[in-house]
């Protein structure tokens, strides 16, 4: 008899040094990660350096940026011995094949897409100018993904259209030229699968956002976490219900309690009298939360060579990994391959 083993799923996703990593990063995407991810599949997770040139940004603080979210992510619990750690552009294979996506996708699909819009608008409004990378980014997203012939991207709710691109990207490429790529689907957390800004609670918590009182930084003293979450903006009354629409900043706060202790967001609404007890639970199960991520953190930036070394041995295999996806796309266009 012949067994036959399915091949493990691919998983994928990425992060951006924009800016410090946040609850938002955390909760909506690398807890999943660690938890989940990297022990069920064959999983890559990366620093999605080159999608930080799409904005106008300070070279030196990108190095830093880099660094300390690559540091972020081990510090997290992501072991190089279970699953696949680089920066994105230490493998050319992304850009070599985002090259290939935008000869596949319309300038008419990248002008629909949300984020473009929004930060576009902001981008116009504090430096005159929109850089063309930030129109064609998700075209350089769907080269990250699709390069690994990647079954499931985890992500937090705001990528969901990024990921639909990519989706549409493989299937056009595939009817054209034969199938090359995985279809992959996005997968998002139940609970917390978009933390909003604890000062604007209709928008979401972003690390680049230019007010930083109300967001959560995973490297934030422990005094400032439990000060921006005791200054959370509530909504007006003073019973604590779940009602995402009318009391946003009280929904807000219940479910990143309900993602940090794993009970359901319409269950702790019932056990709360005041939003000052809501608020002081939910500091101190963030920080509970946070606690050993800060110290390991610590303790991996004693040892910067070991950081270097996992993002070194994770780029070769990233490359290995892409290489042969990318190579057929090419050959699929009609490029010859060099003799
Ligand atoms: P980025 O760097 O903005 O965010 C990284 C991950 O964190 C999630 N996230 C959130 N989840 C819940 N609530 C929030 N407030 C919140 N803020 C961020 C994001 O959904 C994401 O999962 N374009 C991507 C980076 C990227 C990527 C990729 C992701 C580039 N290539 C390929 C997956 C696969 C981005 O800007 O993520």
């Amino acid at each position: 008899m012949t067994v036959t083993t399915r091949p493990r799923t691919r998983i994928f996703s990425g992060i951006k040094p924009t800016g410090h990593l946040t609850l938002g990063n955390y909760l909506g995407a690398m807890r999943r990660w660690v938890e989940e991810d990297q022990l069920k599949a064959d999983a890559l997770f990366c620093v999605v350096d080159l999608h930080a040139l799409t904005v106008e940004h300070d070279p030196a603080r990108v190095r830093r940026l880099s660094r300390q979210a690559a540091t972020l992510l081990l510090a997290a619990g992501l072991d190089p011995e279970r699953c696949t750690v680089f920066l994105q552009s230490h493998v050319d294979e992304h850009t070599r094949l985002s090259y290939l996506l935008e000869c596949t996708a319309t300038d008419g699909e990248m002008r629909r897409m949300i984020q473009y819009k929004e930060k576009s608008a902001r981008e116009r409004a504090d430096s005159g100018s929109v850089r063309l990378s930030l129109l064609t980014y998700p075209v350089l997203m769907a080269a990250d993904i699709l390069a690994y012939g990647t079954d499931e991207v985890p992500v937090g709710d705001d990528q969901a259209q990024h990921v639909e691109l990519t989706r549409d990207l493989a299937l056009r490429f595939n009817q054209r030229y034969g199938r090359t790529f995985a279809v992959p689907k996005a997968v998002h957390p139940v609970v917390a699968a978009r933390v909003m800004d604890l000062q604007d609670p209709r928008s979401k918590m972003g690390k680049s956002h230019a007010s930083t009182s109300g967001i959560v930084y995973l490297l934030d003293e422990p005094e400032i976490v439990r000060k921006k979450i005791m200054r959370a903006v509530t909504d007006s009354g003073d019973d604590v219900v779940l009602d995402r629409e009318a009391r946003p900043g009280v929904a807000n706060l219940l479910d990143v309690l309900a993602a940090c202790t794993g009970a359901r967001p319409e269950d702790l609404a019932g056990a709360y009298r005041s939003y000052g007890a809501l608020k002081k639970d939910t500091a101190e199960a963030v920080l509970e939360l946070l606690r050993p991520v800060r110290e390991r953190h610590g303790e991996l930036c004693e040892d910067p060579g070991y950081v270097d070394g996992v993002l070194r041995a994770g780029a070769e295999r990233a490359r290995g990994l892409a290489r042969p996806t990318v190579d057929a796309a090419y050959a699929a266009v009609g490029l010859l391959s060099p003799a």
